[in-house]
């Protein structure tokens, strides 16, 4: 499906960093909305955004842009780097998080139904939740009604534990009747398999990343740009299957995309290295599909006296909403529903899964000796054999 077959009476989406399209593509599956405009100034996600959203228009940076076109949501899943705990946390003034202020400026003089932002739950809490408030004060500011949650990919179906705030905001709508009309409860861990286990290979210090039947977050990568994802450990594997990492393409799985969706980014970096960071710094498209399609539905209902008043300055909760009168907390799971659960060994191809090398398993293995985290002894001892295993391939 491209947006160059455009449904006229369909609706418009203009979306500001727009990466790979995440929140773009799940809009349309969620509420058939096609993007009128596209800004993004990397020219690896340029590539795949005329790729996958042929004839749309696409305008570099955003600091540049001039004003939005007539549309119903405007989406700006505006850059981490300075927020995640993985990036450099510089905070809301940071260079490349600091661009959001371009969208507050755009908004001044335009009228979308929908403001979509979506970002890392480590924004709730940094620096005593600055850019929280920050965002919050923007849309305080231009009469915005704004609700905003913190949900997990898993409710999407997908094997992957990434927690991220989605934020809606509007002046014409009240966005708690999208954002807190579903809610279920947490699934219950029976639901996961036993069979593979997702960590980050990286860690094993102060934390693992330990995850059942999922892989933790994708990242964008570190840094210096190295693809570092995740590693999984397949209970039952032969040796040298047994700790591994996954492929791109089931990244771009693990994230809601079809497979290869970013081959137009495939020349850019090292090894893919372009690609890794593109998929790692998308919305799980899932997440947008379910948004799209609540806002293609008649308004939703919330329990109204569910909500607690937010006294400013106070650590930012899980979810809430307000206006510029006043600000509440709003008792929201992170599970809006719950879509049918695809385990992790029936997403990953397990033939085209790389065995860790003996380097970064070894590195892992006398990290994790060494630290006082609890594990499975038997995820220990996988990760040792794998070790020697890759040891013996060498020698
Ligand atoms: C977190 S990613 C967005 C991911 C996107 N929502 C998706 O699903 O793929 C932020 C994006 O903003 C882009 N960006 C940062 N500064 C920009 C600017 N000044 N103009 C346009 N795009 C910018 C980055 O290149 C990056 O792709």
């Amino acid at each position: 499906m491209h947006d160059a077959v455009v449904n006229e009476s369909a609706p418009r989406v203009a979306g500001l960093f727009a990466g790979i399209g995440g929140l773009e593509l799940g809009l349309r599956r969620g509420m058939g909305a096609h993007a009128a405009m596209l800004c993004e100034w990397w020219e690896p996600a340029q590539a795949v955004l005329q790729d996958r959203f042929p004839g749309v228009p696409l305008h570099d940076d955003v600091q540049t842009l001039q004003s939005l076109p007539d549309v119903e949501v405007v989406t700006a899943g505006f850059p981490c780097t300075d927020l995640s705990q993985a990036g450099r946390t510089a905070g809301i003034e940071g260079a490349a998080s600091g661009m959001v202020r371009h969208l507050f400026e755009l908004l001044a003089d335009s009228g979308p139904t929908w403001v979509v932002i979506e970002n890392v739950r480590n924004m709730l809490a940094l620096d005593g939740g600055r850019a929280m408030e920050y965002l919050v004060s923007e849309f305080e500011r231009l009469q915005f009604r704004w609700a905003y949650r913190l949900v997990d990919s898993r409710f999407t179906g997908v094997p992957q534990r990434r927690q991220r705030v989605i934020m809606l905001a509007s002046r014409t709508h009240d966005p708690r009747s999208v954002l807190f009309s579903d809610d279920v409860a947490e699934p219950s861990g029976e639901r996961y398999r036993d069979d593979a286990h997702g960590f980050y290979w990286t860690e094993g210090r102060r934390g693992l990343g330990w995850a059942k039947d999922a892989l933790p977050t994708l990242k964008g990568g570190s840094g210096l740009g190295i693809p570092s994802p995740p590693a999984l450990w397949v209970r039952d594997a032969e040796p040298g299957r047994a700790i591994v990492t996954p492929s791109l393409t089931d990244a771009e799985d693990l994230q809601g995309f079809p497979r290869g969706w970013t081959e137009a980014a495939q020349g850019f970096g090292r090894s893919g290295s372009a690609r890794w960071k593109l998929v790692g710094n998308a919305v799980t498209v899932g997440v947008a599909e379910w948004l799209g399609r609540r806002l293609g539905l008649p308004p939703g209902t919330w329990d109204d006296g569910g909500s607690l008043i937010l006294p400013r300055g106070t650590r930012w909760p899980a979810a809430a909403w307000g206006d510029k009168n006043e600000r509440w907390e709003y008792p929201a799971s992170m599970w809006p529903e719950v879509q049918p659960y695809r385990h992790l060994l029936d997403v990953v191809d397990q033939s085209t899964m790389t065995p860790l090398s003996l380097r970064a398993t070894s590195g892992f293995y006398g990290r994790l000796q060494a630290s006082s985290l609890r594990y499975d002894e038997n995820f220990a001892l996988a990760v040792k054999q794998h070790a020697e295993f890759m040891e013996g391939n060498v020698a």
